[in-house]
């Protein structure tokens, strides 16, 4: 006989980055059901509801087995009683029906579909709910609206936007992003993060971040980079984000606070290697419709300075839940504080009592020393 894998479910941290977690997820019938009810909660900005669920998702998914009953969840960190009664209905029923009541809520349908646009947040639309909109099709017809220039592009590439980053295409633009950096700054180290450097295989955008080892800094490169996009006819939609960063500044306690690097949200034009049309270049009047050979890409720039490379690598590589449990870790565990750019040990700063004048001169750098095994 097999011999059954020891597990302990006390033993199973609260914090994710404490969790041992594959990209196999043996729960999704239940962690799908969360999710579904995380992100309505979301829509309702009800954070604490939000997160419960997210984090119960991110526990389910580091279990070694399925769960076939309610004895399989005893002792496991993060399940609440809203938790627990999704999981009961699940092993009962094979799915939720709180969860199937949201699928078909009209709220959460439009939702849904209005957050699907680059540049659409819950705020826009709750205003487009609001004022009676439902669906992207009513939001189009409506000329009375004031679209973003963001959402503008959100709507002019939808379709594209909206269809997954493959590996390849991650690859793709990667080595586009590597040589547009390099012929500005040669020894520029550009890696890619977010869900691609946690391996998975598709994706909504591809992460990227950018440092120069050497002394020099250049305020200017993102810049460069996005010029020269232009000129070569690459870049559909770019928005520069200058840099906010105070040294004095300590890292804020928000569960999901912005970095304050200097970055860009961007929109590529990835050309998809050309279907065969040679037949066609010999006709002398070709009035075949015009073939899109491209796709449009998400893709985010970060310029980091090379000494906050290693807290933005952490950041940037996710998952979000892994990185709010790497804060929240930090925080109540080891009495220090994490954001993108520094870890800070607290209790010095109470001994100072004053705020030291360098971030840097607090922690310098001991976060990588965390076991890094993501949770998605
Ligand atoms: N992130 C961050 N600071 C920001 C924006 C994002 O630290 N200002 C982090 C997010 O928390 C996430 C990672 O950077 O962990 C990548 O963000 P994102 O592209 O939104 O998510 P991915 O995990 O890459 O997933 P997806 O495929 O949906 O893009
Ligand atoms: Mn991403
Ligand atoms: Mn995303
Ligand atoms: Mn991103």
């Amino acid at each position: 006989e097999s011999e059954v894998p020891l597990f302990t479910a006390s033993k199973v941290s609260q914090y994710s980055c404490q969790r041992k977690t594959t990209l196999n997820n043996c729960n999704k019938k239940f962690t799908d059901a969360f999710e579904i009810m995380a992100e309505n909660y979301e829509f309702k900005e009800n954070e604490v509801f939000c997160l419960e669920f997210l984090r119960a998702a991110s526990v389910l998914k580091c279990l070694p087995f399925p769960v076939t009953r309610m004895k399989d969840i005893q002792g496991l960190p993060c399940m609440g009683d809203q938790v627990r009664d999704v999981i009961e209905e699940i092993i009962e029923d094979g799915e939720s029906s709180r969860a199937k009541d949201v699928l078909n809520d009209e709220r959460y349908k439009s939702f849904k579909q209005f957050t699907s646009v680059f540049g659409v947040g819950v705020k826009t639309s709750e205003k487009w709910f609001r004022m009676g909109l439902r669906t992207l099709e009513e939001v189009k017809a409506d000329k009375t609206l004031k679209l973003s220039k963001m959402q503008r592009a959100g709507f002019l590439y939808y379709e594209d936007l909206v269809s997954f980053v493959s590996k390849a295409e991650a690859d793709a633009v990667s080595l586009i992003v590597k040589n547009t950096v390099c012929t500005f700054l040669p020894d520029a180290l550009v890696t890619i993060t977010g869900g691609f450097r946690r391996g998975k295989k598709i994706g909504h955008d591809i992460d990227f971040l950018i440092t120069n080892p050497g002394p020099r800094e250049d305020d200017e490169l993102l810049h460069k980079v996005v010029d020269l996009w232009k000129k070569q006819g690459l870049l559909l939609y770019c928005d520069i984000i200058e840099s906010t960063f105070v040294k004095e500044q300590i890292p804020s306690r928000e569960v999901d606070a912005m970095d304050h690097f200097q970055k860009c949200f961007a929109i590529l034009k990835l050309y998809t290697p050309s279907i065969d049309n040679s037949s066609y270049n010999t006709s002398k009047k070709c009035d075949m419709a015009e073939v899109k050979d491209w796709k449009a890409i998400r893709v985010d720039l970060v310029i980091t300075p090379f000494e906050q490379y290693a807290y933005a690598l952490l950041g940037w590589t996710g998952s979000r839940q892994f990185g709010r449990d790497l804060r929240r870790y930090a925080t109540h565990e080891r009495k220090m504080m994490l954001d993108n750019h520094a870890l800070y040990d607290k209790r010095k700063v109470i001994h100072m009592r004053k705020i030291p004048k360098q971030r840097n001169e607090l922690h310098p750098c001991c976060v990588l020393m965390l076991r890094i095994l993501w949770d998605e």
